[in-house]
C-alpha cells in the first residue's frame, strides 16, 4: 500500500434508503432533529454532509443527509420544507433513485412549529395547537392564524417530533 493524498472521498453509496440532497447549508442537524435522530433512535446508517458543493466545479454549498434502509413519512417531509425549502427526496432502491421528488409545503402548517409570541394563545396553559398559514415558501414565511404574528425563524421553533 503506497501512502499518499486521499482525493475527493465522497459520501458512501446506500443500496436502500433516502437522500435528503439540496439541503440549505447549515440545516443538516435541523434535518436530523427533525427525522427524530438522536442516540436511542438510531438502528441503521446515516451520512451527513455538511458544507458540500453544490456542483463539482461551484462555489455554493449545501447540505445532504442519506438514511440506510428508511423511508420518510409525509409530516417529516412537510417538516423538512420548513427549513429547506429546494431540498429533494430521493428514495434509493438497490442502489438506484426509484423516486426522486422536491418538498413541497402546503397552504397551512399544524402543530409543528410554536408561535413566536409569547402572548399567543396557543402559549398558554390550554392546549391550543399551532395553526399557520403559509405566506411564502421560499424562503419560508408563516403567519399565526390566532395572533396574526410573522414566524419568520421557523427552525429555532420546530416542535419535536
Ligand atoms: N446509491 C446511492 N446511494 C447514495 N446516494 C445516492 C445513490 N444514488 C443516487 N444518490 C443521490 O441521490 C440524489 C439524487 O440522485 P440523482 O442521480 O438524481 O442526482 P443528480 O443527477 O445530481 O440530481 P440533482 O439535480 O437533484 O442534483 C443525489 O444526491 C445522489 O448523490
Ligand atoms: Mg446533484
Ligand atoms: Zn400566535
Amino acid at each position: 500500500m503506497t501512502a499518499g493524498p486521499v482525493e475527493d472521498i465522497k459520501i458512501p453509496p446506500i443500496r436502500n434508503g433516502t437522500v435528503i440532497d439540496h439541503i440549505a447549508n447549515g440545516q443538516a442537524l435541523n434535518v436530523l432533529k427533525i427525522l427524530g435522530v438522536n442516540e436511542n433512535s438510531i438502528d441503521s446508517s446515516i451520512s451527513i454532509g455538511m458544507h458540500v458543493r453544490t456542483a463539482h466545479n461551484e462555489q455554493r454549498w449545501k447540505d445532504i443527509v442519506k438514511l440506510e434502509d428508511r423511508e420518510l413519512d409525509a409530516v417529516s417531509v412537510s417538516k423538512i420544507a420548513l427549513i429547506a425549502p429546494d431540498a429533494t427526496i430521493s428514495i434509493i432502491r438497490d442502489y438506484y433513485v426509484a423516486e426522486k421528488t422536491p418538498v413541497k409545503l402546503g397552504d397551512s402548517v399544524v402543530g409543528l412549529v410554536r408561535c413566536s409570541n409569547p402572548n399567543c394563545i396557543t402559549n398558554k396553559s390550554e392546549p391550543v395547537t399551532p395553526k399557520f398559514i403559509v405566506e411564502a415558501r421560499n424562503p419560508p414565511r408563516l403567519r399565526c392564524i390566532y395572533c396574526d404574528r410573522d414566524l419568520t425563524n421557523v427552525s429555532d421553533n420546530l416542535l419535536r417530533p
